[in-house]
């Protein structure tokens, strides 16, 4: 199983920002990667290809988008197709980001459909799931991943696991520097397992589960070495060049 040591850039870095931090991991990581290891970047649109020329010659990173629109193309206002991303060289994506669901009302639907369409265009995607502080103080952390697994993965075949991604973010350690604690990573996560091997059976197994939320240098040893925690996705940490490589080798 391949560690996806993930960032997430979210809203921020200007191009020139952009390039300067991928040149930083590229000089601190690309020679130090170990061969069961991947980075891929997820960056603002407007710095997509600034980073993917940079980082053309460090084959352990993967840039993506962080965002899409399920069309093709047409009167979408604003929005991004997979074809446009594939147009300029991008075929990683995120869906199903709390910060999608949540500040922006994408629904369980709209987010199962981008998952499938994307997958079927050739992207490869993270999809992230993970409940609200009300949920799990409810016990209800089994039924939400649960419902976001089942609608998020409703039409994505066995055949398209190999470019997916199942990234398990708690919403309330999204950003707050409180980190979900080793029995509730491992608990959400050999669900997620369970989930996939009973929907997809053998080939289940092999999907990367990562943990996302205020993930820092001094908690990634920890947090990998959690059983079916295959990798991390990293928001406000990944930012600075010198924490996340510290993270992408921990
Ligand atoms: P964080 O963000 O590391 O800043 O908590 C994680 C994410 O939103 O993917």
């Amino acid at each position: 199983m391949q560690y996806w040591m993930s960032a997430n850039w979210k809203m921020h870095k200007t191009i020139a920002d952009a390039k300067a931090l991928a040149q930083g991991l590229k000089d601190q990581v690309n020679a130090n990667l170990p061969d069961d290891r991947i980075v891929p970047l997820f960056v603002p649109f407007t710095a997509l290809t600034a980073v993917k020329e940079i980082l053309a010659d460090a084959p352990g990173f993967r840039v993506g988008a962080q965002n899409f629109y399920p069309e093709e193309q047409g009167a979408f206002t604003g929005e991004i197709s997979p074809m446009m991303l594939k147009d300029i060289g991008i075929e990683w994506a995120l869906t199903g980001h709390s910060e999608r669901r949540h500040i922006f009302g994408e629904t369980d639907d709209l987010i199962g459909k981008k998952t499938s369409y994307g997958l079927n265009q050739g992207l490869t995607i993270v999809f992230c799931i993970g409940e609200l502080i009300e949920e799990r103080k409810a016990g209800r952390v089994e039924e939400v991943l649960t419902k976001q697994l089942e609608i998020g993965l409703a039409d994505v075949p066995a055949d398209k696991l190999p470019n997916l991604g199942v990234a398990y973010e708690p919403v309330w350690a999204i950003g707050t520097g409180e980190v979900a604690g080793p029995t509730e990573i491992e608990h959400a996560h050999a669900l997620t397992r369970c989930w996939l091997g009973k929907k997809y059976g053998e080939a289940g197994n092999a999907v990367p589960i990562l943990y996302g939320g205020s993930v820092k240098p001094e908690t990634t040893a920890s947090i990998i070495a959690i059983e079916n925690v295959n990798g991390v996705l990293v928001g406000g940490a990944s930012l600075k060049a010198d924490s996340f490589s510290k993270i992408v080798l921990a």
